[in-house]
């Protein structure tokens, strides 16, 4: 096996300026900002408005800032994968309105759809293409504009997710850093307690589903939790096991930002202390394929290279899966 691996270069994110506190959904829903609070972490979240903007709106924005920041010319881009839920059509991908939108057109480019897992799931798809040696420079979105599927009548759902975007560059590398394995699993049978009732061709949209509030997203809270925990435990155990990595060798957890208490609750299982978890709950919410380059950007000035991370999702699907990355910079 060649040791070429799949490196991230660079990262960039967006955010939209709107930001939804606790205090504003107390007023459209029966929540209060102590329960918010303590049953997920989250105490704001950032919503894209404006007529007309979907998802491929902050990811262009996301990916325009990357190769402004790495340098990097439109044209020398291979390919650009874009993990979303929340694509603005249902054709073509979002992906390609990325692209398009950010002047990439020497590549081909595609969605990734596997809910709150589909940014660690891309990663490990665009690291392949890298370590085959085809693939130069590789970009990685993660974008959701959940604000459009949320039903802020629901107040079990409207408190947890935000809107964002981030990507990051992806290229080769031989200095024993970048993307060092990979574990990932999925069980379909969990698409009953996370999903979206209607608007896909299972049960396309009418009068009567747009009525019944069925485009929104439908979580039973209390299952998808229960699983989660137990599936980031699983993926990050496997990493851990697979690699020879001890408590003391991993530098930083990545954890998918869904609720504070799985977060805590996967920290704790593989001995790690709050601070080595990189956590931004607080700020954005779950914006599902948002959240881990979200908090790479967020601890991007003290990572230096060499250090071990542990990226871990769960989601809709039910999808989960952990990647253990060599960080292959220092702070510039
Ligand atoms: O992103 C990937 C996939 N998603 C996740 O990983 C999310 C996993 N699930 C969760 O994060 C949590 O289950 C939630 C945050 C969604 C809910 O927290 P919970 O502690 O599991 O609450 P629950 O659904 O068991 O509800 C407990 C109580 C209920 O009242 P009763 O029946 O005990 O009287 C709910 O009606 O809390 C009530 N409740 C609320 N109360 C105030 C539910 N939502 C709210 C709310 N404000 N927003």
């Amino acid at each position: 096996m060649s040791n070429l691996r799949a490196a991230i270069t660079s990262l960039a994110t967006y955010s939209p300026d709107y930001v939804l506190t606790n205090a504003e959904l107390e007023k459209m829903v029966d929540t209060n900002d102590q329960w918010i609070l303590e049953r997920t972490g989250i105490q704001e979240r950032r919503i894209l408005k404006g007529e007309g903007l979907g998802t491929s709106y902050m990811g262009a924005k996301a990916v325009q800032a990357l190769l402004e920041k790495s340098n990097t010319r439109p044209e020398e881009i291979d390919l650009l994968i874009c993990a979303t839920a929340t694509p603005d059509f249902v054709f073509p991908s979002t992906a390609s309105l990325i692209a398009n939108e950010a002047g990439i057109k020497n590549a081909f480019h595609y969605d990734v759809m596997a809910a709150c897992s589909g940014f660690i799931y891309a990663l490990h798809t665009a690291s392949q293409f890298i370590e085959t040696g085809k693939y130069k420079k590789i970009i990685v979105v993660g974008a959701d504009k959940m604000s459009s599927i949320i039903d802020y009548t629901d107040r079990a759902t409207c408190i947890i997710f935000g809107d964002g975007a981030g990507a990051v560059l992806l290229e080769p590398t031989t200095d024993n850093t970048g993307i060092m394995d990979a574990w990932m699993r999925s069980d379909g049978a969990g698409w009953v307690h996370l999903h979206q009732k209607a608007g896909g061709s299972r049960r396309p949209p009418t009068l009567e589903t747009v009525q019944n509030r069925e485009h929104y997203v439908y979580q039973e809270g209390a299952v998808v939790f229960k699983h989660a925990v137990q599936g980031m435990a699983e993926a990050c155990t496997h990493i851990m096991n697979n690699n020879n990595l001890k408590a003391e060798d991993i530098n930083w957890l990545v954890p998918h930002q869904a609720n504070k208490r799985i977060i805590d609750s996967t920290a704790h299982k593989m001995g790690l202390p709050d601070e080595k978890v990189m956590l931004n709950i607080q700020k954005y919410g779950n914006t599902t394929n948002a959240t881990i380059p979200l908090c790479l950007k967020d601890y991007e000035s003290q990572l230096k290279k060499g250090d071990n991370l542990i990226l871990a999702a769960f989601g809709g699907g039910f999808t989960w899966g952990a990647i253990y990355v060599k960080w292959a910079y220092n702070p510039q």
